[in-house]
């Protein structure tokens, strides 16, 4: 009784106001699953298409013809098979579309699918999504460790500091509600340094501080003391995590920060990501070096792989062929899993149980652009990921994620938190002991 019967879809907007692909699927028992795709502003370049119809409508942004494939070509494949069996949901939407990136269905479209297959299987199940994707996949489920962001930059800040996730993590926290609160006081505090040095200038995508500093390093100084304001020492409870995101202000191995007015090679880059890991209490560094910069990407690791998480995001793009070679490379020892990089729940598990393997952490994490959607708090539990990146704490599309990891601390028990565990690739670890 838990095979398809069908599978809609319908248009619905984003936190940018841009349009997204949601799927509805009902089972033959009448259980329902739903999701909706998120989007990326600073895309990798070997991801999934986020399949958009172009034009000047809607600024070339509509999904009509993502809507449309999943009514007209993936639904129709679906309906009759077993929504538990997500691996044969998901083969069968992958043989639909041969081309290596989703060009022809859209990865809007196959992930909202994908995902609300999971959930009405779920349903089906009636338990809770973390609890069929642990069962499915066999991982022990866990709170995972927040990352959240203070300030925005890049591209979800008009590019007003070139670095763009300024971001903390409380590994010292007892409990995943612990971390929000420590977190709220970090975040007002940061606001209320800004707003006394006129550095405030409004709310970037993620929901962080929209900053107007004169330089990355005054950044980072603002954020360090920001957790002192909190009443934290930095460094103990407190850590710092950066999403350099360089490809956005790199190729080929040059990188120019423009706030800085300052142009070096992929060397000097290094080095200066290295001075700052050594000047503030930075455990995680997300994409330091370009995609395109394998080179530099493994020499970051041999440097500082030891001591910091290096995570992949543009550079993996959850994909689980790039994570071997970022394996075999020794470039990064975390992998960003993001669902609609490479546009199936089945991929992205794959790809998650590479990296586990691999003895590499994992984060699972949100787009820039969201919505009302939770799947990835539940993916997070489920997988075990030990770390969940979903923005700042500020905007309903951010919040509604950390509200659902906290409703599940309440079935799961405050205890099965990740903490200061999730950290094993950094020198906090040490503290552990
Ligand atoms: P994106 O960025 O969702 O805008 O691509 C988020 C990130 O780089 O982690
Ligand atoms: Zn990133």
């Amino acid at each position: 009784m838990s095979a398809i019967r069908s599978v809609t879809a319908r248009r619905v907007w984003d936190s940018r106001g841009n349009p997204t692909v949601e799927v509805d699927v009902q089972l033959e028992d009448g259980s329902f699953g739903r999701a909706i795709a998120p989007a990326g502003a600073s895309r990798g370049r070997r991801e999934a298409t986020d399949l958009r119809d172009g034009g000047f409508r809607l600024r070339g942004k509509d999904v009509g013809r993502a809507v449309r494939n999943v009514v007209d070509t993936i639904g129709p494949v679906l309906v009759g098979m077993d929504a538990q069996d997500q691996t044969s949901v998901d083969q069968a939407i992958l043989a639909l579309d041969p081309s290596p990136d989703k060009s022809l269905l859209g990865g809007n479209a196959t992930v909202a699918t994908s995902m609300a297959v999971l959930h009405a299987a779920a349903a089906h199940k009636e338990i809770p999504l973390w609890q069929h994707v642990a069962q499915l996949y066999g991982y022990t489920p866990s709170l995972p460790l927040p990352e959240i962001q203070i300030f925005g930059g890049g591209a979800h800040a008009g590019r007003r500091v070139d670095i763009q996730d300024f971001m903390i993590m409380v590994p010292g926290a007892a409990s995943f509600d612990e971390v929000m609160e420590i977190t709220n006081e970090v975040y007002f505090a940061a606001g209320d340094i800004m707003a006394a040095r006129g550095a405030l200038a409004g709310i970037a995508d993620e929901g962080g501080w929209w900053p107007n500093f004169r330089s990355n390093e005054e950044a980072l100084e603002t954020l360090v003391a920001a957790i002192e304001k909190a009443g934290e020492k930095p460094g103990e409870r407190v850590v710092i995590s950066l999403d350099i995101a360089a490809s956005e202000f790199g190729s080929d191995g040059r990188y120019r920060l423009a706030l800085e007015d300052k142009e070096m090679e992929s060397g000097a880059m290094i080095d200066l990501l290295g001075q700052w890991l050594d000047a503030y209490p930075i455990v995680s560094i997300e994409d330091p070096l370009g995609e395109d910069d394998p080179s530099g990407m493994i020499e970051f690791t041999r440097r500082y792989g030891e001591r910091v998480q290096i995570i992949g995001d543009d550079y993996l793009v959850t994909n689980t062929a790039l994570v071997a070679k970022g394996v075999s490379d020794g470039a990064c020892n975390c992998v960003l899993i993001k669902v609609n990089q490479i546009g199936t729940v089945t991929e992205a598990a794959a790809t998650y149980d590479a990296a586990r393997t691999a003895g590499w952490t994992a984060v699972v994490s949100a787009r820039s652009g969201e919505t009302e959607d939770t799947s990835i708090s539940h993916l997070s539990v489920g997988l075990g990921s030990q770390q969940l990146k979903v923005g700042s704490f500020q905007r309903s599309e951010r919040m509604v994620k950390w509200n659902e990891c906290l409703r599940i601390q309440d079935t799961l028990g405050a205890h099965n938190f990740a903490a200061g565990a999730a950290l094993s690739k950094t020198w906090w670890a040490g503290k552990l002991n």
